[in-house]
C-alpha cells in the first residue's frame, strides 16, 4: 500500500479516497522504473506471463501483451509464455472446447512473432512440479488475503457461481506460474494487479521462514504496459462475449461484417471524443492502432463522410494490418503436429525447470530424505 507521507503523487490519489489507485501509482512506479533497467540490461530478466485458453485472441490481446512479448524476446529477455489451462476451471463447469482454444491460441503466438526457439510455450496441465508448489505456496498466505482479493471477487460475482475452493485460491497457483522459473517480470494489464501483490508476498515469506541466508525465489514486478487499452468496436471493454472483438484468426469478410454493424450515433461529422462519442471514438482508436496514426486525424480526414466512410477505412486498415498474420497463422495450421510438438517441447522444458525449483524448496524446508 502506498505510504501517504510519501510523495505528492501518492497523496493525491489517497485524498480522493482510493487505495487501489494508490497501490496502483506505486505499482506504475516499480513498473517503471524496472522497464528502464530492462532497456539496458534485458538478458538479466525472465518474463512469465499467460493466457486462458477460453476462445480466440483479439487485436485487444494483441495490442495489449502479444506485441509486447515479442519485443521482449527479441530483446533477448528470457521469456515464457503460460497456457493457464486449470484457470478455465476456475469459474466455469466445463473444459469444451479447451483443445481447440489452445491450439489456435499457439498458432496467434508463432504467428505474431514468438518464436518457440527462445520462448518456452507450456500448459499447467502437464506440468506437475510447477503445480505442486501450490502445496508450500498455500500455507504462506492467509484467509483474509485470499478472501480480499478483488480481482477474485470480482470474477465470481460475474460467474455467478458459488465461490469454488479454486477460483479463491488461483493467485496463489499464479504465484506457483511465476516463482517456478523465477520469473523476474510480468507483463499484465492492472486486474492482475492483486495477483502480482500476493506473488510478491510469498517469495518474501518463503525466503524469510525457510532461505534467509539463501533466498530461492525473487519479488516479481508487474509490468504495466503504456499501451492504450483498444475499446471493443461498440465502445464498450473488448470481449469476445460482447461479440464486440476483432479475432485475429476471423476473415477478413467476417471482419468486414463485424465491422459494419458495429452501433454508431446519428450525428454525421466524424469527431474523437471517447467520452461523448464512444462508439465512433472507439472505430477511430482501432485505425488509429493498426495504421499507427493518432485517431484525431483520421476523424478529421473522414470530416463529414460520415459513419459509413470511417467504417471502409476501418476494414481496410484492419484487414491490410491483419493479412500478414492470417498468411502465416494459414501456413502454420497446416501442419497442426509441429504445433502440438513445441507444447510438447515447452512442458518438458517447463517441467525440467519446476522440478529443480522444487528440489530446492524441499532443500530449503529440511525436507530431502
Ligand atoms: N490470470 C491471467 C489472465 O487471466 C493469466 C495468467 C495465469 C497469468 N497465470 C499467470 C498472467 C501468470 C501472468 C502471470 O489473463
Amino acid at each position: 500500500m502506498a505510504d501517504t507521507q510519501n510523495s505528492g503523487e501518492d497523496e493525491q490519489v489517497t485524498a480522493a479516497g482510493n487505495e487501489i489507485s494508490a497501490s496502483f501509482v506505486a505499482a506504475k512506479k516499480r513498473s517503471d522504473a524496472v522497464s528502464a533497467e530492462l532497456e539496458k540490461n534485458p538478458g538479466k530478466f525472465t518474463m512469465l506471463t499467460g493466457d486462458r485458453p477460453t476462445g480466440r485472441l483479439h487485436l485487444g490481446h494483441y495490442f495489449g501483451t502479444i506485441r509486447e512479448r515479442v519485443e521482449m524476446q527479441n530483446k533477448g529477455v528470457h521469456t515464457n509464455v503460460l497456457i493457464a489451462d486449470y484457470q478455465v476451471i476456475t469459474d466455469r463447469d466445463t473444459t469444451e472446447h479447451i483443445q481447440d482454444n489452445t491450439l489456435n491460441m499457439v498458432l496467434d503466438y508463432l504467428a505474431a512473432g514468438i518464436d518457440p526457439n527462445k520462448t518456452m510455450i507450456f500448459a499447467h496441465s502437464a506440468t506437475p512440479a510447477e503445480n505442486q508448489l501450490m502445496l508450500p505456496f498455500l500455507s504462506l498466505a492467509t484467509e483474509a488475503e485470499l478472501l480480499r482479493n478483488p480481482t477474485v471477487k470480482a470474477e465470481e460475482e460475474a460467474s455467478g457461481h458459488a465461490l469454488t475452493g479454486l477460483l479463491l485460491t488461483y493467485p496463489v497457483h499464479q504465484a506457483c506460474d511465476i516463482l517456478f522459473c523465477k520469473a523476474n517480470v510480468v507483463p499484465v494489464g492492472k486486474d492482475q494487479l492483486p495477483h502480482i501483490e500476493i506473488t510478491r508476498t510469498i517469495a518474501r515469506r518463503f525466503n524469510e521462514r525457510y532461505a534467509k541466508k539463501n533466498p530461492v525465489f525473487p519479488e516479481p514486478t508487474a509490468i504495466l504496459s503504456d499501451a492504450p487499452e483498444i475499446p471493443g468496436l461498440d465502445g464498450r471493454k473488448m470481449s469476445k462475449s460482447y461479440g464486440n472483438a476483432i479475432s485475429l484468426s476471423a476473415t477478413a469478410e467476417e471482419t468486414a461484417k463485424l465491422i459494419k454493424k458495429s452501433p454508431t450515433d446519428s450525428e454525421r461529422r466524424i469527431t474523437f471524443d471517447p467520452i461523448n462519442r464512444p462508439q465512433v471514438s472507439a472505430l477511430l482508436t482501432t485505425a488509429g492502432l493498426v495504421t499507427d496514426r493518432d485517431p484525431k486525424d483520421i476523424a478529421e480526414e473522414i470530416g463529414d463522410a460520415g459513419a459509413g466512410a470511417l467504417k471502409q477505412y476501418v476494414i481496410k486498415s484492419v484487414n491490410e494490418f491483419l493479412a500478414p498474420h492470417r498468411e502465416r497463422r494459414a501456413e502454420l495450421a497446416k501442419d497442426m503436429d509441429s504445433i502440438r510438438d513445441i507444447i510438447h517441447d515447452g512442458n518438458q522444458r517447463a517441467e525440467a525447470i519446476a522440478e529443480e525449483t522444487l528440489d530446492q524448496v524441499r532443500e530449503a524446508m529440511g525436507m530431502k530424505y
